[in-house]
C-alpha cells in the first residue's frame, strides 16, 4: 500500500471525527481502494459483549479488511471474559479462529455503565450490541465521537429515544458516518432480489407478517442482586430495556413491509395480552400481540408475534399486492391466479449477518460514505414501539402524536443502586398493561 493512500484513509477516519454536528464533512475521499495494507489496521470497539455482540464482532474481524478489536465494554465483567474467550478461541471444526485479530489488553476493556466512552475513543469503528433501551444513548456519543457505526436493532425503547437517534442520524448524515443497522433482511439476497422485483405485485395494498414460536430464555432472580443488577440479566423483560418481544424481534417482519412498502404506518390498533409467560421472573412484557397498522394510503400491515410453547411457529412475511403477492419465506412471487411469476434461486443466498460486515468495512476501507441505515431502523423501532402501545393500551394510536409524545420510560440514573423505571410490588410481580386501562396519548 503507498502511504499516500494509507494516510487519505486514516484521513478519512480522522475528518469524520473533528466535524462537529450541524456542518458538512468536507468530501470524502473516495476513489480508489486506498485501504489494504496490513500495517493499517480498522480498529473496532465493541460495546455490549454479549450473543450478538461477539458474533458480530467475529463477523468485522472475518471481513477481507484488516480489522482488529481493540475494546470491549459491558456492564458486567463476566460477559467481556465470555466474549473474549471466545473471540481468542483457537479455530475449530468449522469455525475460522480470529484469535491474532484481538487486541484487547487488560486496560482497554472496560465494566460499568459509562465504559463505552471510553472504548469508542480507541475506535474507527463501533459495533453497538446492548440491549436496545441504552441504544439512542451509545449512538449517539458514537456519532459525536465521528465513529462509523454497526449497531443492532431495535435502536430505541419509547418514543423519546426514536428522537434521540432520529436527531443523531442526521448528524451522521451531515458528518458522512456509514451506519448499518442489524435488520438483515436488507443485506440478504433473496430479499434484495423480491425487492427488485415488487413491481410484479403492482401496488402492494396489505401485508401479513409474523414472528410466532417458543420465546426466549429467562435469567431468573438471584440473592443478593440489586433490583437494577436484576433488570439487566433479565433483560428481555422490561420494556425500558428490550421493548417487549414485539419490539425486540418481531421488529425484522414489520421492518419488511416498511421497506418494501417505502413508507411508515400513519395509525395502528391491537389486542395483547400474557396468558402463559406470567411469572415473577417474566417482567412486565406480554406473550402475545397482534396489531392492524395502517398506512396514508390505507394499505393494512397485520401483523402477530406470540412467544407461547406449543402453538404454531411461524416467522415470515406475505405481502400482497393489486397483481400479486410476494412469499418471502419462500422466496418467491405469484400472480392472483396463483401462478409462479418468480422463484429465487436458493443457490444465489448469502449469509446477511455476515454481508452487513462485508458491505460496511469494504465501504469504510475505501473512505466510501454509503450507509445511513439510521433512520429507517428508528422508524421501524417505532412502528415496533407504536405496536405495543396500541396492544398494552387497546387505543388507536397516531403515529405522529405518539412520535412527538415525549414519552421516555429510561431510568434517570444508571447505576447499580438506582431504581430502575418500574419496580416489583410486594409478592414480586410487576405492573402489567391493561387494555383500556392504560393510556398514552
Ligand atoms: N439482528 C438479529 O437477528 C439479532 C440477533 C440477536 C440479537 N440482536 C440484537 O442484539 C442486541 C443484543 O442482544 P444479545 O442477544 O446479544 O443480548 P445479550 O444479553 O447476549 O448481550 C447484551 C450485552 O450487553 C451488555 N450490556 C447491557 N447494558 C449495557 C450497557 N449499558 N453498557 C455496556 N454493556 C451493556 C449485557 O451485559 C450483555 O453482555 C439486542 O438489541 C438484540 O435485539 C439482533
Amino acid at each position: 500500500m503507498n502511504t499516500e493512500n494509507k494516510n487519505s484513509r486514516r484521513d478519512f477516519v480522522k475528518t469524520s471525527a473533528v466535524i462537529t454536528g450541524g456542518m458538512m464533512a468536507t468530501p470524502l475521499l473516495s476513489k480508489a481502494n486506498f485501504f489494504s495494507g496490513a500495517e493499517d489496521t480498522i480498529k473496532v470497539a465493541l460495546i455490549g459483549c454479549g450473543g450478538r455482540g461477539t458474533g458480530a464482532a467475529m463477523q468485522a474481524c472475518l471481513t477481507k479488511q484488516n480489522v482488529n478489536l481493540v475494546a470491549m465494554a459491558d456492564a458486567f465483567r463476566d460477559r467481556i471474559d465470555n466474549a473474549y474467550k471466545e473471540l481468542t478461541a483457537d479455530a475449530k471444526e468449522g469455525k475460522t479462529s480470529i484469535k491474532n485479530r484481538i487486541d484487547v489488553p487488560e486496560e482497554r476493556k472496560y465494566v460499568g455503565f459509562d465504559g463505552y466512552k471510553k472504548a469508542m475513543a480507541h475506535a474507527d469503528v463501533v459495533i453497538l450490541t446492548t440491549p436496545p433501551g441504552f441504544r439512542p444513548i451509545h449512538f449517539e456519543e458514537a456519532v459525536k465521537q465521528g465513529k462509523q457505526i454497526f449497531m443492532e436493532k431495535p435502536v430505541a425503547t419509547d418514543p423519546a429515544g426514536i428522537k434521540r437517534v432520529l436527531d443523531a442520524a442526521e448528524i451522521a448524515k451531515q458528518k458522512k458516518l456509514n451506519v448499518v443497522v442489524g435488520l438483515q433482511r436488507h443485506y440478504q439476497n433473496s430479499y434484495r432480489e423480491l425487492y427488485a422485483k415488487k413491481d410484479m405485485i403492482g401496488d402492494i395494498t396489505s401485508a401479513q407478517v409474523w414472528w410466532n414460536n417458543d420465546g426466549v430464555w429467562v435469567n431468573p432472580r438471584k440473592p443478593g442482586q440489586t433490583e437494577m443488577e436484576y433488570q439487566m440479566r433479565n433483560w428481555y423483560y422490561f420494556n425500558w430495556l428490550c421493548g417487549d418481544h414485539i419490539v425486540e424481534q418481531h421488529i425484522h417482519n414489520i421492518d419488511v413491509m416498511n421497506w418494501f412498502k417505502g413508507g411508515y404506518p400513519v395509525k395502528a390498533q391491537g389486542m395483547g395480552g400474557r396468558q402463559v409467560r406470567k411469572g415473577k421472573d417474566h417482567g412486565e412484557i406480554f406473550d402475545h400481540h397482534y396489531v392492524e397498522f395502517q398506512y396514508a394510503d390505507g394499505s393494512i400491515l397485520n401483523s402477530q408475534c406470540r412467544h407461547i410453547p406449543g402453538t404454531m411457529s411461524k416467522v415470515d412475511e406475505l405481502l400482497i399486492g393489486t397483481k400479486g403477492k410476494i412469499f418471502c419465506g419462500l422466496a418467491h412471487i405469484k400472480d392472483n391466479t396463483g401462478k409462479l411469476l418468480f422463484q429465487f434461486d436458493r443457490k444465489n443466498e448469502n449469509e446477511p449477518y455476515q454481508n452487513e460486515h462485508n458491505e460496511l468495512f469494504a465501504a469504510i476501507a475505501k473512505g466510501e460514505y454509503k450507509f445511513a441505515d439510521a433512520e429507517n431502523g428508528a422508524k421501524s423501532t417505532m412502528t415496533a414501539i407504536m405496536g405495543r402501545m396500541a396492544t398494552y393500551s387497546g387505543q388507536v394510536l397516531n403515529w405522529d402524536k405518539l412520535l412527538n409524545s415525549g414519552i421516555d420510560i429510561m431510568p434517570k440514573e444508571f447505576s447499580w443502586n438506582a431504581m430502575p423505571p418500574v419496580v416489583p410490588d410486594a409478592d414480586g410481580y410487576y405492573p402489567i398493561a391493561v387494555p383500556g386501562k392504560t393510556k398514552y396519548i
